[in-house]
């Protein structure tokens, strides 16, 4: 490269900014999005071009040169880190009603009367990002993202350079204090940001939300630093002692060790709880901050604490969303998306328009039941809107504005992937292709829901690279992932020398599969892609039949309607008739029963523990209530159940291993005490729980 020391300061100066330049954009590509960009010996090429250079102008090595970088970038973008205590997510309402049957279903869901007073805290609920902030004797240890609730990322050097989140706390903080809630960008930052990214030529970003989750999601901590950031606490997360009684006062305290809180309001009624809404949505402009609605929060916390969790979401809060925000715009066709359980799904194209600020050019029409219910068609215009991450969606067609060429949209017979007949049956509203996984758009599907987040949760198998390996051949059903490695060994066309591939990456690949050769068996079921089944369903199963033999048993045997099999399987909560019928029918597949068999050979399926289950008393009990309950209402007797991994059964039986008798119980303890079943008194269930 001697060369190069004949070119002069000014041009190896010029040279070295676009090698730079092209080397930063390959390092966030490849380690911040998990998409090469170039391949490892381009960048090579890159970087030794880039060394020579430095040879001879070290003047050039500066700090931000990509030089200085190599070996300091994590193998892959942040550490993982598990939350102490899950961060939970909001259940959403959107009107006044659902406001009011929120209210409502906390007062049953306590048995309290219609006149005790339910004080609700109702705070703006910040658009942003949320973080976990621990301290630990009073000093800032950790930030980490949300993540899938049940672990983040380590983004605590980022979080270190945001101002006003403090690095330590006043000495009558608790030893350990985890701070939930949500790192935002101001409307003010924002445009400055915006402003800076123009001319610097680089991509304006679309809002202060995804300004705000660019500038924390930064390897490189002074990115970060230079981004004004804010940040509003909101909850709790492990706590060493306990040191409020009510939300309110956790938002006191909280204020007085220095985290910045939002305005609230004590709300004593639902007039007040409406009244406020109103307000604050009219006055949200004037805010420096984007909110998206109001989120309600029962203020006294052992309420909190017996409405306990539903799914992700706490039954003590909700969120009362703002209203979608609308435009108008045209629809230039419609287009039929294939998904992995073969639904048909209409989808608009649209002139791109932006809607609250993000380019909208997709919405999806559902269904053609939709479509013709709202005799949308192809060339008219129609009012569109986007609330929060939802899909965007077509709400009607302005007919007054048609021309007459605007075309009724016919529903296709035969999958636009494969051929296949396309069908309706039973007066479901999905058109479905019947090719099965011989339509190759649904095996893709199915490939990506199994390496997805919740299921797998591969991160070196995007999108893109599921749609090679597919096309390729490579990977065609998801054991193959798991014997991709041996086969490259022998491949005349090993991955990595593929074009956009390389030894690092391969590597990376082949890493991130073999970290997932140990499943839970509730993931495992979810990453199956059955009709249906989802992750709370998926858990369901998993504490119900502990392992997947059993459950393939039990859906097997189930395929006899008449048999307790069957009974057993829908009266799991959730599991109907129709969720039963799509399990029978997925497992009575020989083609899906192979699969399986390959990829148990394959994966250590450990069995599902609910996170407090492990420990409690009552871990795989059966349980049922009977009689009147005092101290509980029934539902909530149940939730506790369910929550510390019992199973709540409506009648009694050998099996039976508790029955909780209220005030005049009947005849279920009649026959528990024949049974032999253990008896407990109310008390004596609240004592075990406690
Ligand atoms: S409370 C158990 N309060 O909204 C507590 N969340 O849609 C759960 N959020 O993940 C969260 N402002 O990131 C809470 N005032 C607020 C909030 C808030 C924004 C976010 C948070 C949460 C998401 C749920």
């Amino acid at each position: 490269m001697s060369l190069l020391f004949d070119i002069d300061f000014e041009d190896a100066k010029a040279r070295h900014k676009v090698l730079s330049n092209k080397m930063h954009a390959a390092d966030k590509a490849y380690y911040q999005h998990d998409k090469p960009q170039i391949s490892d010996s381009k960048y090579d090429k890159l970087r030794a071009e880039l060394e020579a250079i430095e040879l001879g102008y070290p003047e050039l090595a500066h700090a931000n040169s990509p030089s200085q970088k190599i070996g300091a970038a994590p193998a892959k973008g942040f550490k993982k880190v598990l939350h102490a205590v899950p961060m939970l997510s909001l259940s959403n309402v959107f009107s006044e009603e659902e406001a009011q049957g929120f209210i409502d279903k906390v007062r049953k869901f306590l048995g309290l009367s219609d006149n005790e007073v339910i004080e609700i805290v109702a705070e703006p609920k910040i658009d942003g990002l949320s973080c976990s902030l621990r301290y630990e004797n009073q000093v800032l240890v950790m930030a980490a993202t949300r993540g899938d609730g049940a672990q983040g990322e380590d983004i605590t050097d980022n979080v270190r350079t945001i101002s006003c989140i403090p690095q330590s706390l006043p000495d009558d903080a608790p030893d350990i204090l985890e701070v939930r809630g949500e790192i935002y960008m101001s409307h003010k930052a924002f445009g400055k940001l915006n402003e800076k990214q123009k001319e610097q030529g680089k991509e304006p970003f679309a809002n202060p939300r995804n300004a705000a989750a660019g500038s924390v999601r930064q390897l490189d901590s002074a990115i970060t630093k230079s981004r004004d950031l804010g940040f509003f606490g909101y909850a709790i997360g492990e706590i060493s002692e306990k040191f409020a009684n009510t939300q309110e006062e956790i938002r006191e305290k909280l204020a007085s060790w220095n985290i910045p809180e939002t305005p609230y309001k004590l709300c004593n009624s639902i007039d007040d709880i409406i009244s406020n809404y109103k307000y604050i949505l009219e006055g949200r402009a004037d805010l420096d901050y984007d909110i998206d609605g109001i989120v309600y929060k029962v203020n006294r916390l052992d309420w909190q604490e017996r409405l306990g969790f539903i799914a992700r979401c706490p039954r003590w809060a909700t969120a009362h969303k703002f209203p979608a925000e609308q435009a108008i715009t045209r629809i230039n066709d419609i287009d039929i998306q294939v998904g992995r359980t073969g639904a048909l799904t209409p989808v608009a194209r649209l002139e791109p328009i932006t809607v609250g600020g993000v380019v909208v050019s997709n919405a999806t029409l559902h269904n053609e039941g939709e479509i013709a219910r709202k005799d949308i068609r192809i060339g008219d215009y129609v009012v569109v809107q986007r609330a929060g991450d939802v899909i965007p969606q077509v709400v009607r067609a302005l007919k007054e504005k048609r021309s007459g060429d605007e075309i009724k949209f016919i529903p296709l017979d035969k999958c636009p992937e494969c051929g296949a007949h396309a069908v309706r049956i039973d007066g479901d509203a999905i058109r479905r292709c019947t090719g099965g996984l011989t339509c190759p758009k649904q095996a893709v599907e199915r490939l990506k829901h199994f390496v997805s987040r919740l299921a797998f949760d591969i991160g070196g198998l995007g999108d893109k690279i599921i749609q090679s390996f597919y096309e390729e051949g490579l990977i065609t059903n998801p054991a193959d992932i798991f014997t991709l490695e041996e086969r490259n060994k022998t491949s005349l066309t090993p991955i990595r020398t593929r074009d956009g591939w390389g030894d690092l990456s391969e590597k990376k690949l082949f890493s991130s599969i073999n970290d997932k050769h140990i499943i839970t068996l509730n993931r495992f079921i979810y990453a199956l892609g059955i009709r249906q089944i989802g992750e709370v369903t998926a858990k369901r199963l998993a504490a119900n039949y502990g392992a997947i033999d059993n459950l393939i048993d039990a859906v097997t045997k189930a395929q006899d309607t008449k048999s307790q099999s069957y009974e057993d399987l829908i009266s799991i909560e959730d599991v109907g008739a129709i969720v039963a019928r799509d399990l029978i029918e997925f497992f009575a597949e020989d083609h899906n029963i192979n699969i399986l068999n390959a990829l148990k050979a394959h994966l250590e399926i450990k069995p599902y523990e609910s996170p407090k289950a492990s420990n409690s008393p009552i871990s795989g009990k059966i349980v049922v209530f009977t009689g009147t309950l005092t101290q509980m209402t029934r539902a909530e007797g149940k939730a506790k159940a369910e929550s510390l991994g019992a199973k709540v059964s409506g009648s009694v039986s050998k099996k039976t291993d508790y029955i909780i008798a209220g005030k005049d119980a009947g005849s279920k303890l009649k026959k528990a005490q024949n049974l032999g079943v253990t008896i407990l008194s109310e008390q004596d269930w609240l004592d075990l729980v406690k």
